[in-house]
């Protein structure tokens, strides 16, 4: 079965002062999309670097995971580091997917191209940065989604299966 590691970025919400609600959003939008069987792995870590890369690593390493969503931290300011603490741990960038999203979001709202978010490949796993704001999340993820299960079949990850009737998953390598 697929493992999916969730990763909410947040000082306030790791210190208990405020209730996460970027985590549950990224579940929520995955329950919509994804058909196959999946578990979770979660966790909700402050705005440190290494504890964001190590989350990440245990989440690849321990956990199985084939999917690692992050959610907040993106931004300018100054505690803002989910980016370059999720580019400690890829071995790969896949950069099309930040793109993709924020081109997709600028249409939405202006502030779009604040968001630093990155995607990329550390052994056969896929991490993928995503906004705090849950808006912001449904946003990006419609924007990527379609290419996730080919990304899964080419690192050799379990097989995911989203509902077609809300996207069209192109799927040039799935093995028969
Ligand atoms: N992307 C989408 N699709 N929708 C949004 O509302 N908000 C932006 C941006 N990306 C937004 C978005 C804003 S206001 C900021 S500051 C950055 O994401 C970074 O957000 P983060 O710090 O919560 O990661």
């Amino acid at each position: 079965m697929m493992k999916i590691g969730i990763v909410t970025v947040s000082d306030r919400a790791s210190r208990g002062e405020y209730e996460d609600l970027s985590g549950p959003a990224v579940m929520a939008e995955l329950e919509r999309y994804i058909l196959s069987k999946w578990e979770t792995h979660v966790h909700i870590v402050p705005d440190e670097r290494d504890e964001i890369s190590a989350a990440l690593v245990e989440l690849s390493e321990v956990n199985g995971c084939s999917l690692i969503i992050t959610t907040g931290g993106t931004g300018p300011a100054p505690r803002d580091i989910t980016p370059e603490a999720t580019r400690d741990v890829l071995e790969k960038e896949l950069p099309g997917l930040g793109e993709a999203m924020r081109a997709v979001s600028l249409k939405k709202v202006p502030t779009a191209v604040l968001s630093r978010q990155i995607a990329g490949i550390r052994g056969s796993t896929l991490i993928i940065n995503l906004p705090g704001s849950p808006k912001a999340i449904a946003e990006c993820l419609e924007a990527v989604i379609a290419a996730v299960p080919d990304c899964m079949d080419l690192i050799g990850a379990p097989d995911i299966t989203l509902d077609p009737s809300l996207i069209h998953s192109h799927r040039p390598h799935k093995l028969h």
